[in-house]
């Protein structure tokens, strides 16, 4: 499917299915002038018959059984005060949505795009244009008939503004793929994702953008004195990958950055087993964070952002039961040195994410920034759309919430509460990985702290709520949501500002 913009009108475009958005009040007069100019009065009065409001979500489509477009949905926008960039993208899903059902090859979209920046107009109608027609088909036997529309054109841009639109559309392009091989990863099934397809996927972005790999094994692991993060994978038959990626710039990096992702590509709890009402079998999405950063470095890769080097670090295991699997009440030792005793084999992400985490402040980066659907405590706090974030560095807090607003995905900023430091105190061990339920998200981040450098400016993020919508939400179509990716390559485009 091709995207481009063009200053074309509604009015004069010709196409197969032509998409209007109209506004709810009396703003709509223009746009009804333009329906009627181009479609006649009967139109209009077919939109009153139908009681069309043009209330935000409200979308109706005709066939006109002519030519040139053959098909019109109009999409309502509600008022014009509430109409920013979250709006836009979700009318133009909307709009894109009903047209490519009506089986059009071209699509034209006009909306009022008055007070928007052209390039952000654009990206933002490109990217919900193509987030919204995703669908997954790899493991269907055959694949279901989908009609997808070979072009749409985004109209009514202003003449001067093309060659930046363009480039917009363009680096959407590169993002959305992120978002999509996020997506992809998520959604495939615990028996095909293993931590060395994970490795291989790895692989084949370090192959096709030129990107350095480095993948350690188990041994190489223990040779590092990563026993937290060996302890979790040792209850699995399949090997543990950790996996460090990195995108260096052509000339000098002012920047380095590391993207730290959990990467369990099944959590079944260990010896603390989930049971029944604990989504076991949903556990599978337990490598969302190593999804996203994976999804962000082919998209970083892609657009080749100059003065930063950014690495990507994933300890990709499974957690399983066996006799070898580790025991809870187990004590093991971090490779900063730290004594962990595992009172819950269920709190498995967090003794990945201490030694990639350590690995991750070694290379003496500007920022660390993790992704890890690290706590159920979190989706209970902030539910399936809002991640929340946890970081000492207010600059960083900051930058990543203005990346994550640009991309449309929501962040909260939750407390790093020290004093709840002490639901982790051990009789016998530095620390227990678990502390008690209430404020559990909480003392996993600030489990996590203990094992950052300092001085480095560090932020988590607990996407356990927003890797998967059962129903689907915004431009995500029911299933793996690919969260992450446009607030990490936003942030990382930005120069990873702290
Ligand atoms: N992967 C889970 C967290 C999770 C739960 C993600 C639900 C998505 C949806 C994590 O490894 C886990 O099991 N966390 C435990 C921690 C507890 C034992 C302290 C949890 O949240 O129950
Ligand atoms: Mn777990
Ligand atoms: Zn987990």
């Amino acid at each position: 499917m091709e995207i481009r913009c063009s200053s074309t009108t509604a009015q004069d475009w010709t196409g197969e299915a032509l998409v209007v958005g109209l506004f709810s009040d009396g703003a709509s007069q223009a746009s009804q002038d333009l329906l009627n100019a181009r479609f006649g009065a009967a139109l209009n009065q077919e939109l009153e018959r139908r009681r069309f409001k043009a209330k935000a979500g409200e979308s109706v489509s005709f066939s006109l059984l002519g030519p040139q477009p053959g098909a019109v949905v109009l999409v309502g926008l509600g008022e014009p005060a509430a109409f920013g960039s979250e709006q836009l993208r979700q009318a133009t899903a909307n709009g894109i949505k009903a047209a490519a059902a009506t089986g059009a090859g071209s699509l034209g979209i006009a909306m009022p795009l008055e007070g928007f920046a052209p390039a952000a107009a654009a990206s933002a109608m490109a990217e919900a244009t193509r987030l919204i027609q995703f669908s997954d088909q790899r493991f269907k036997s055959e694949s279901e008939p989908k009609s997808t529309p070979s072009s749409v054109e985004l109209l009514g841009l202003p003449a001067a503004a093309l060659n930046e639109a363009s480039a917009a559309i363009s680096s959407t392009a590169a993002i959305c793929s992120g978002v999509e091989l996020a997506r992809e990863l998520v959604a495939a099934p615990p028996n095909v994702l293993t931590p060395t397809a994970l490795a291989e996927t790895a692989a084949g972005l370090a192959r096709d953008f030129g990107l350095e790999l480095k993948v350690l094994e188990r041994s190489d692991c223990e040779a590092l004195g990563m026993g937290s993060y060996l302890a979790v994978a040792q209850g699995s038959d399949l090997p543990p990958k950790f996996i460090h990626l990195t995108y260096r710039p052509a000339g000098t990096a002012e920047r380095r950055l590391v993207l730290v992702g959990k990467g369990l590509t099944f959590d079944s709890g260990g010896y603390n087993l989930k049971t029944a009402g604990s989504q076991i079998e949903m556990m599978k999405y337990d490598m969302g964070g190593s999804a996203a950063v994976l999804g962000a470095m082919r998209a970083i890769a892609e657009l080749k952002p100059a003065g930063v080097e950014v690495h990507m670090i994933v300890a990709a295991c499974e957690n399983m039961i066996s006799g070898g699997a580790i025991h809870p009440g187990a004590i093991v030792k971090a490779s900063n040195g730290k004594t962990i005793e595992i009172n819950n084999t269920d709190a498995e992400g967090r003794l990945t994410l201490a030694d990639a985490l350590v690995y991750a402040c070694k290379l003496e980066p500007d920022a660390v920034v993790d992704l890890a659907t690290l706590t159920g405590a979190c989706v209970i706090a902030l539910g399936e759309e809002i991640a929340g974030l946890w970081s000492p560095n207010d600059g960083l807090a900051d930058a990543l919430r203005n990346a994550a607003e640009q991309g449309g995905e929501n962040l909260w900023r939750m407390p790093l509460r020290a004093s709840y430091r002490a639901g982790l105190k051990s009789g016998l061990a530095d620390m227990k990985n678990t502390g008690p339920r209430p404020g559990g998200s909480i003392t996993a981040a600030l489990f996590l702290q203990d094992f950052v450098n300092g001085e480095i400016p560090w932020a988590h993020l607990d996407i356990a709520g927003t890797v998967w919508s059962d129903k689907g939400r915004g431009l995500d179509p029911a299933g793996a949501t690919g969260f992450g990716v446009r607030t990490l390559v936003n942030w990382v485009r930005a120069g990873g500002p702290t």
